[in-house]
This record gives structure tokens, sequence and C-alpha cells, in this order.
């Protein structure tokens, strides 16, 4: 019989405890620093060497931090069920935790891209040079001439793998979302494609904005919270 399938929606959520803080929590990233200054289209064009520093910080952040027991379980459903995961996140914590099939819909760190490429959702991603936890500089070119660039998805920027997200979620049995705060479109959108009989299960330890029939909130933290959705999976 085939597999049941599952599309797992994360969010900064999920990287809380292995210490990489969130966006929008007390304290979060975006306390500190302006998103539209340090994330945006408009920001890279005012100042790419803020943002290559800025980019540079989170990147070597990432050295030192690992998977933590939630990105475990989530690549542990793969013994069970056909995993899809859909992240906003950019570290490469799923990947080191073992998940074998993840989206980045907001890029990733670990990697750059020339500024001036062909950047679509056909998007060529031979272009794209994975640079680990080293940091890019003002005036380091890719092969076509012009400057690296964090391989992410600023505001203000379009998001071409949504169309391959919103497939994966309209074709899944089952919707898990982790650690979002489904503020950020078009992936809080991603919901909506659920396929009618589809259960949501959503685990955040705050209030979840959705107010869905279909939709279980497990009220804890990632950890604890996929213990939780792995004992309701066995009684479903
Ligand atoms: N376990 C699970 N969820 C948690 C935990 C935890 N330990 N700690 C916090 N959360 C929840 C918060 O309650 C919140 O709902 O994770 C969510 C974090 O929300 P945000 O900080 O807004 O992060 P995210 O939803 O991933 O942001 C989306 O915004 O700035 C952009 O590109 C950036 O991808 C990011 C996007």
């Amino acid at each position: 019989m085939a597999r049941k399938k599952i599309a797992v929606l994360t969010g900064a959520g999920v990287s809380a405890e292995s210490g990489i803080g969130t966006f929008r929590d007390n304290g979060g990233l975006w306390d500190r620093y302006d998103p539209q200054v340090v994330a945006s289209i408009q920001g890279w064009y005012q100042d790419r060497k803020l943002l290559l520093d800025f980019y540079n910080m989170r990147r070597a952040q990432l050295r030192d931090v690992r998977p933590n027991a939630a990105h475990r379980a989530i690549a542990a459903l793969e013994e069970d069920y056909d995993v899809t995961v859909i992240t906003q996140n950019v570290d490469n914590l799923h990947e080191r935790a073992g998940s074998s099939r993840i989206i980045h819909l907001h890029g990733e760190l670990t990697k750059v891209r020339p500024e001036y490429g062909v950047y679509d959702e056909t998007f060529s991603e031979a272009e794209v040079i994975d640079i680990g936890f080293e940091p890019v500089h003002l005036g380091d070119k890719a092969p076509n001439g012009s400057q690296l660039r964090p391989h992410i998805v600023w505001f203000g920027e379009a998001v071409p793998k949504i169309e391959k997200a919103v497939e994966v979620v309209s074709g899944a049995d089952i919707l898990l979302i982790v650690g979002t705060s489904l503020s950020v479109y078009p992936a809080a959108g991603l919901y909506r494609y659920a396929a009618p009989g589809a259960p949501i299960y959503i685990i955040d330890p705050q209030d979840v904005p959705l107010h869905d029939s279909r939709i279980t909130h497990i009220r804890a933290v990632a950890t604890e919270g996929m213990d939780r959705f792995r004992e309701l999976l066995k009684n479903s």
C-alpha cells in the first residue's frame, strides 16, 4: 500500500531549541534589526556591505548549532511516511538531521549566487555556490562577473519555489505546521491548499492565528510537540 504523504511546513520555531533565535518572539531578530534594512532587496541596493555582513554573521552562527530532537523527529517520519519538508528557514538543520526532501522557500544561508543571474521558478541551481559557513565580501564575484549575494529570498522578491510547495501541500494526506507565526506570505497561505479531507496539525507554544475545524493545535515547543504528534498519528 502506498505510504501516506505528509507535508511539513516549518518556521523559525523548529530551530529555536537549537539556539537559533526566532524573528518575532520577544527579543527576536526583528527586535534588533529592521528587516526592511537587512533583509530586503531595497536594503541590498542601498548597502550591499551591510547585508553581506549581516548574513556572514548569521552564517557563522550556523557552524556552532546542531539539529534538535524536533528536526530529528521530522526526519524520522520518513520511516513510515512519504515526507516533504517545506521550510521558511534558511538554516541547514533539516538536512543535517537527515530529512531527504526539503524545499527552502526563503533560500539557504550556506549558499550564494550571482547578483545578476537568471532567477525564476526554473532557477538554474548551477549558478548557486555552496560556501558552507564561510563569509562572502564585497568584490567577491560570480563566474558571470557580478557580485556574489546571499541565496536568500528577501522582502520584495518573488518566492520561486512557492508553486512547488502548493503542489506538495495539495497532494498531502496530512499537513503538519511547526514553529511559524504564519505572518509572511505566500508561505503563510499554504495551509489553504490542504486537500479537503487532510487533517492539519500545528505545533506552537503560542496561539495560532487560524480557526479552521481541520486544525489540531498542539500547544507545545517543537521537541515535545513532535512526540505528541506521533502519538496522535498512532491513534488516528
Ligand atoms: N517550538 C515551536 N515553536 C516555537 C518555539 C519552539 N521552541 N519558539 C517559538 N515558536 C513559535 C512562535 O510562537 C512563533 O509562532 O515559532 C514562531 C516563530 O515565528 P517567527 O519568528 O515569525 O518566524 P517565522 O514564522 O519562521 O517567520 C517567517 O519571516 O522574516 C521572515 O524570512 C523570514 O522565514 C522567515 C519568515
